[in-house]
């Protein structure tokens, strides 16, 4: 069995694409893969994704399932990969990096070839890549190594030491795209490059700052960093109503931040309250909204 983790982006997405840094946390929550022999066209089964695909199928796993298979000189037939998954698949947790990660360290094993952790998070970013079109690479980054980053484009992830933190997530159930989301942000920056990039500046700003907050343990801080990040994501019109009105709510029931996570437009928002945990669950589970407690920037490379 091996593993991929999802993330949570704490600060700075959507930025990050343009260059700028993101912080963000490995998830304990994981997807686990075990490859047996199967029959027919190698396969991929998530039951608790509903998920069930060949490499001959017309679906985007199937099309990730079969670049990995590829990249890795794996066989397109006689393969059954089965897996299960403690982390919701499409909320912005980085669910499709968790499971290239997963697929190709299964495959990997399989194939009996060690992969250091660069090598594993660029074979893995070709199944990303048939997700979102021009992913920055954090999602890959955190779900190979978790613990806590500082993520740029070109420089890739800088380890954080920082202890982890327990975070609220309440889930909007609203369906979305990663990719419309980042296109949305790159039709704004090309009609209006002024004012989107001083809200993209100030969103590259906050995660340095929230990096520094975390690491000396400034939750304080590190809570009023999120909150503000999150009306930049409104600004940039990457928040929904729903989302709004999750974080509201959790601002209202004492969270010290609260801000959409991820691409935006539906998925999750997280909020740091850890004197009010109760209170904020209970105010989104008033608003008949799903949640989890997650403990996010364990350090998960220990676990293959
Ligand atoms: O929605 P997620 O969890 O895939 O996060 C996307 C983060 C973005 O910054 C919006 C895009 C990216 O590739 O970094």
């Amino acid at each position: 069995m091996t593993c991929g983790f999802g993330k949570i982006i704490l600060l700075g997405e959507h930025a990050v694409v343009y260059g700028h840094p993101a912080l963000a946390g490995g998830l304990s929550r994981r997807v686990d893969i075990a490859v047996s022999p199967g029959s027919g066209p190698t396969a991929l089964e998530i039951p608790d994704w509903e998920l069930a695909v060949t490499v001959e199928d017309d679906h985007p796993v199937a099309t990730a399932l079969g670049a990995l298979v590829d990249g890795l000189g794996a066989d397109r037939r006689g393969l059954l990969l089965r897996g299960h998954a403690d982390l919701p698949d499409r909320a912005g947790l980085g669910s499709s990096a968790a499971l290239s990660v997963a697929i190709t360290r299964a495959l990997a094993d399989h194939l009996g070839l060690e992969l250091d952790p660069d090598r594993l998070a660029a074979l893995a970013d070709v199944g990303e890549r048939c997700f979102h079109n021009t992913p920055s690479g954090i999602d890959v980054a955190m779900a190979s190594r978790g613990g806590w980053g500082l993520f740029r484009r070109q420089a890739g992830l800088t380890p954080i030491d920082a202890a982890p933190l327990q975070l609220l997530v309440g889930l909007s159930d609203e369906p979305r795209r990663t990719a419309d989301m980042v296109a949305r942000v790159a039709a704004a920056r090309e009609r209006d490059p002024a004012i989107t990039g001083r809200w993209l500046d100030a969103l590259g700003a906050g995660a340095t700052a929230g990096a520094n907050a975390l690491a000396t343990g400034d939750l304080a801080q590190l809570g009023r960093l999120m909150s503000a990040a999150h009306e930049a994501l409104s600004a940039l019109e990457v928040s929904t109503p729903t989302l709004d009105n999750m974080v509201a709510a959790a601002q209202r029931a004492g969270a010290m931040g609260a801000k959409l996570t991820g691409g935006g437009g539906g998925g999750a928002v997280i909020a740091l309250a850890p004197e009010r945990q109760d209170e904020v669950l209970a105010t989104w589970k008033a608003l008949g909204f799903r949640s989890l407690t997650c403990t996010v920037g364990e350090r998960t490379a220990r676990a293959r």
